[in-house]
């Protein structure tokens, strides 16, 4: 037998997973928790809070998109595999699948959650 802190996660169907196309991102409202559920342009799926880490602004409001980097000074391009949520208060960008802030991930982190698509919908766990 365990114990601990382990909470049970309840399910929650948020929507059909064709109604969630790759680079697309939706809100869930579970009560009065509000959960951003992004699928990446590969189609990974990644839930996190809707409130930015920064100062709350609604993450739903802004947009959703592969981060920006550069190799050099002067020489961006857009990340292969970071897909990050821009806030449209300040457009500070969390990162979809870690919830930290791309440039402050210490102190500046959003709750995550976990995603999946089972029987043709997509699914959460919270
Ligand atoms: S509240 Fe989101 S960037 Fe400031």
């Amino acid at each position: 037998m365990t114990t601990g802190n382990k909470r049970e996660r309840r399910r929650h169907v948020v929507c059909a997973a064709d109604e969630l196309a790759p680079g697309t991102s939706r809100l869930a409202e579970l009560g009065r928790r509000r959960i951003l559920v992004v699928r990446d342009e590969d189609g990974r799926l990644n839930a996190l809070s809707d409130v930015c880490p920064h100062q709350g602004g609604p993450l739903s409001g802004g947009s959703v998109e592969r981060m920006w980097v550069a190799d050099r000074p002067g020489e961006h391009h857009r990340s292969e595999d970071r897909t990050v949520a821009v806030c449209p208060w300040h457009n500070f960008e969390t990162d979809v699948s870690t919830g930290c802030s791309a440039w402050e991930p210490r102190p500046l982190r959003a709750a995550t959650y976990r995603a999946e698509i089972e029987d043709g919908d997509v699914v959460l766990y919270v």
